[in-house]
């Protein structure tokens, strides 16, 4: 059994409503709360789930709510409250929208449940990671946002189709931002241990990385009206259970940088152990030069989408 009494997924959107049917299934918590503004959506989508269960099987107690008092008591808080991009638009497009929404429910985490963990999953990822740390005040090791595990899902993905092999056996890593200047680790990418650029020509993985760089894009395309949900929701899950079991995993999450990478005060996609209290440490894995550039280049498309955030009103 578990060891998570409380969940609370924040927006009952695409992705709070696929994000809580995957936590309920999986038997996470005892329970889980869905809470958004629209009267009748959170409350709808969540006694939908909850009637799944007898034929499913699972335990778990699935509410709805529009009060933000939901939040107490939760030992995991997910926001993925907020705007979605629509064609044409990037990550960043989001940014003054979506930060009004983050803020408020920042503040309630830290009047409600200053000991919860919480994953961010509201775009543009790295920047609200960074402002609802900030606005809520828990420690950094308790806020990471959700970015690496979907792009490396859709490169292994990509690699997978490519090479006819199953895909929960190729690994790999996508550090950097959550945005256009994203960056796969090609050097710690393999398919079950053999490394990829002995299977694959470059000009094929330089393909499979700009698809992947894009993979949000292509999906915001397909779908005309909002972004991805089934693969973000796996992945928030996995986050979400490496949390709730104590697991340990090793995982890439947009996380608080102190010096790690020579980087500080800046949340961006990198290597984490992760658990009960959230990030237990950063990974400092080696980089090649190229990497170690390009990662550079993502932690200033970060700390651009910072800097437009510091002269937000307060
Ligand atoms: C994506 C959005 C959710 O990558 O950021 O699909």
């Amino acid at each position: 059994m578990t060891g998570l009494a409380k969940i609370v997924v924040l927006g009952a959107g695409n992705i709070g409503g696929s994000l809580a049917q995957r936590l309920a299934e999986s038997d996470l918590a005892r329970e889980v709360v869905l809470v958004d503004i629209i009267d009748g959506l959170p409350q709808g989508k969540a006694l939908d789930i909850q009637e799944s269960a007898p034929i499913l099987g699972f335990s778990t107690r699935v509410s709805g709510s529009t009060s933000l008092d939901a939040i107490a008591g939760a030992d995991v808080v997910v926001e993925t409250a907020g705007l979605a991009r629509k064609p044409g638009m990037s990550r960043s497009d989001l940014l003054e929208k979506n930060a009004a929404i983050v803020r408020g429910h920042a503040e309630a985490v830290r009047a409600k449940a200053p000991e919860s963990v919480c994953v961010v999953v509201t775009n543009p990822v790295d920047v609200m990671t960074y402002y609802f740390r900030d606005v809520s005040r828990l420690p950094p090791a308790r806020v990471f946002g959700e970015s690496g595990t979907l792009d490396t899902a859709r490169f292994r993905t990509f690699v997978a189709e490519a090479l006819h092999v199953a895909p929960k056996d190729v690994t790999g890593f996508v550090l950097g931002t959550h945005g256009d200047t994203m960056v796969p680790i090609l050097s710690l990418t393999s398919v079950s241990g053999v490394p990829l650029a002995k299977l694959l020509p470059p000009d094929r993985l330089a393909a499979l990385v700009d698809r992947a760089k894009q993979g949000g894009g292509e999906i915001v395309n397909l779908l005309k009206t909002g972004s991805a949900f089934y693969a973000p929701t796996a992945s928030q899950a996995e986050l979400v259970r490496a949390i709730a079991h104590d697991e340990h995993r090793l995982l890439p999450v947009s996380a608080h940088l102190d010096g790690a990478f020579g980087e500080k005060d800046v949340y961006v996609g990198v290597p984490v152990v992760l658990g009960r209290q959230g990030v237990e440490r950063v990974v400092e894995v080696e980089l090649t030069p190229a990497e170690r550039t390009a990662f550079r280049a993502s932690v200033e498309a970060v700390r651009a989408d910072l800097a437009i955030l510091a002269k937000l009103p307060r």
